[in-house]
């Protein structure tokens, strides 16, 4: 009987978030029902020590090592900014593929002690991007970010912070939660700024997780914007 209502309220999203808090176990239904940026330290400081290994590896996310292939592909090059680094999986990939030197910042200050862990990492800025980036104008000639622009995340709002800190023709790859795009409408940001800010946008839509995936998100998809400032 209590394994049947287990059941039933981990289906509901709310009752998943509360269970997780009882739990003290972070995981990804407590992550998109995030909101304030202190919900975000308080999370990602408890789900930086393994995140690599009980997110990551257990549900064979994928998308850090898409948004990274699809950046080199459409030509990018360092100084690269990861946006949102969390532990660095994006960061690792770029610069397995030879790009460098590579920034990341995040607001976890947790998640960005992993990320510098791994010996890829340049530097490491402590932000909140809806603040903006205390980083000079012109700083970058590529900016990525995997997973960071989701539900209870980032939303269009903080696009022009990355557009400051990116040199005229820098190469973006931004992956965005195909659903959390239609929500938040990151269509009709795009559509303005390719009146001018930005060059050769492109979609391409990919999936989050790979074949080994299991859970109720394991179909789920984002679109990488790919463009370039103008
Ligand atoms: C799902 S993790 C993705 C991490 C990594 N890019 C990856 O693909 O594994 C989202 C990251 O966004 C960061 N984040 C959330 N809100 C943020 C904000 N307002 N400013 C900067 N980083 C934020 C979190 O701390 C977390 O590390």
């Amino acid at each position: 009987m209590q394994a049947i209502a287990l059941e039933y309220l981990i289906r509901i999203p709310q009752c998943a978030f509360l269970l997780g808090m009882i739990e003290k176990t972070p995981n990804l239904h407590a992550a998109y029902a995030l909101d304030s940026p202190e919900d975000h330290k308080r999370l990602y400081a408890e789900w930086a020590g393994d995140y690599d290994e009980s997110f990551a590896a257990l549900e064979d996310y994928q998308l850090h090592i898409r948004t990274a292939r699809a950046f080199v592909t459409a030509g990018g090059q360092g100084p690269v900014l990861d946006v949102g680094a969390g532990t660095g999986l994006c960061g690792a990939v770029l610069a397995g593929l030879g790009v460098g030197p590579i920034d990341a910042t995040d607001i976890s200050a947790e998640m960005l002690d992993q990320a510098m862990r791994k010996d890829i990492y340049r530097d490491a800025i402590e932000a909140d991007l809806n603040l903006g980036i205390p980083a000079p104008r012109d700083s970058y000639a590529g900016i990525v970010s995997s997973g960071t622009f989701t539900h209870g995340h980032l939303g269009p709002e903080a696009l022009p912070a990355l557009m400051r800190i990116a040199r005229p023709g820098a190469q973006f790859a931004l992956s965005i939660n195909a659903k959390h795009y239609e929500k938040l409408g990151f269509a009709e940001t795009l559509h303005k700024m390719a009146q001018g800010q930005i060059l050769n946008l492109t979609l391409p839509e990919v999936r989050i997780y790979g074949d080994l995936a299991a859970g109720p998100n394991k179909d789920d998809t984002a679109l990488i914007a790919l463009f370039e400032r103008a």
